[in-house]
């Protein structure tokens, strides 16, 4: 086959002339950052999640910190997560002075296995967090009936998962916290950002405080007619909050978000159809219960061959691919922090060293697709003709 000239990224987000017009709009208003866009923002996902609260946040990860940070989890304490997630939850676990305590995830799907977090659950135990992992949901009946067993809050990484949906429910419209994140990879982009959802208005305050320095009143409220600049502090907090300019993109994403997520599970089937039945590779698999997929990744595992060179044998071929996830208990300092190793998580490790993901993004053509196949039939040995 022919190579193609241009490089076919893993993804790229959707913007456009509207995204374009809402960032204008936010600067002719002279209020940029955060203001009443992200009140609107915060507003989309309250309806978008059935959740009671939404606090809008700079990333996923500063989203994590304030939540771990509001719930006291700190030293000596455990957080329940699978290995098979991206490091940023290990990170804020372990900045905390917490140890995370890994569950090994199925093969096939990348969820974590309910069964795994039940046993990972010890009296030290202060939070679980399950991912809705690529953007199928975590099966969170058995993981939320294990950690209400235990008297702990669930923390979804709801990071893949805008527009998932577990048993007829969005993901974040079940139970305590989710937290998402607006990266530019991610569903919806926001260039960098990220919301928290929770049920708790008591958490939801907190979140806000420590969100921006610790001060009560947002600023734009301070500021605006009738407003007062006086402040006081009861706990200091951090300066994660979004800023307008980012919620003006992140509202116009929400408004184009089903059709983005259409596109996404359109592409999806495609490669499912594609890649049936050729040698060399898993496919990704379906979980067992009802669900809405939001088909954030595709990713798929190479059997045949050595997953490194085959990733370099498709840059061969102008094709982008990404890495989601390097198993988080094999990272140097966590295995030097945490005493994990090789062996620990089987199935998790047998994924995690075959694991790639293929170009996925609403944008891309469905010739896109077929030429990613293509490429991968040629590439792996079982295949020739
Ligand atoms: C599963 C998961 N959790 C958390 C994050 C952190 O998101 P952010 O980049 O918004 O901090 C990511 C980002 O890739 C992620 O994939």
């Amino acid at each position: 086959m022919d190579i193609r000239k241009d490089f076919l990224p893993l993804s790229r987000p959707w913007l456009d002339d509207e995204e374009i017009d809402a960032v204008a709009a936010s600067i002719r208003s002279g209020w940029i950052t955060s203001g009443p866009k992200t009140a609107e923002l915060e507003e989309r996902f309250r309806a978008l999640t059935g959740a009671p609260h939404a606090v809008a946040v700079s990333s996923a990860t500063a989203g994590l910190h304030i939540v771990l940070a509001a719930l006291g989890i700190g030293e000596g304490d455990e957080v329940v997560t699978p290995s098979m997630t991206f490091a940023s939850t290990v990170n804020q676990i372990a900045l905390r002075g917490a140890r995370p305590v890994f569950v090994d995830s199925d093969y096939g799907t990348l969820q974590a296995l309910p069964g795994e977090v039940e046993r990972a659950i010890t009296p030290r135990t202060r939070a679980v967090i399950p991912v809705h992992f690529a953007g199928a949901p975590a099966d969170l009946d058995p993981i939320r009936a294990a950690a209400g067993r235990a008297g702990v809050p669930v923390i979804e990484d709801a990071a893949h998962a805008v527009g998932t949906s577990y048993k007829g429910k969005p993901a974040g419209g079940h139970g305590d916290i989710a937290v998402y994140s607006f990266h530019p990879i991610k569903n919806i982009t926001t260039g960098e950002g990220g919301m928290v959802t929770c049920s708790d208005g008591e958490l939801a305050k907190k979140l806000r405080l420590l969100r921006f320095h610790g001060i009560e009143r947002d600023a734009w409220k301070r500021y605006g007619k009738g407003g007062t600049p006086h402040y006081d502090i009861r706990e200091p907090g951090y300066k994660y909050n979004l800023t307008d300019l980012q919620a003006a993109i992140g509202v116009v994403q929400m408004r184009k978000l089903e059709r983005m997520n259409g596109r996404r599970a359109a592409l999806a089937a495609r490669y499912l159809d594609g890649l049936r039945g050729v040698g060399g590779i898993d496919l990704p698999e379906s979980v067992a219960y009802p669900h809405e997929h939001s088909w954030h990744l595709f990713i798929v595992k190479v059997t045949s061959m050595d997953r490194d060179a085959f990733l370099g044998r498709l840059a061969d071929y102008n094709i982008g691919t990404g890495l989601h996830f390097p198993p988080c208990h094999l990272l140097s300092y966590v295995r030097e922090r945490f005493g994990t190793k090789e062996g620990d998580l089987p199935e998790c490790e047998r994924a995690g060293a075959r694991i790639l993901s293929l170009p996925l993004f609403p944008g891309m053509a469905d010739a896109d697709v077929d030429y990613v196949c293509a490429a991968i039939r040629e590439i792996l040995p079982e295949n020739a003709a």
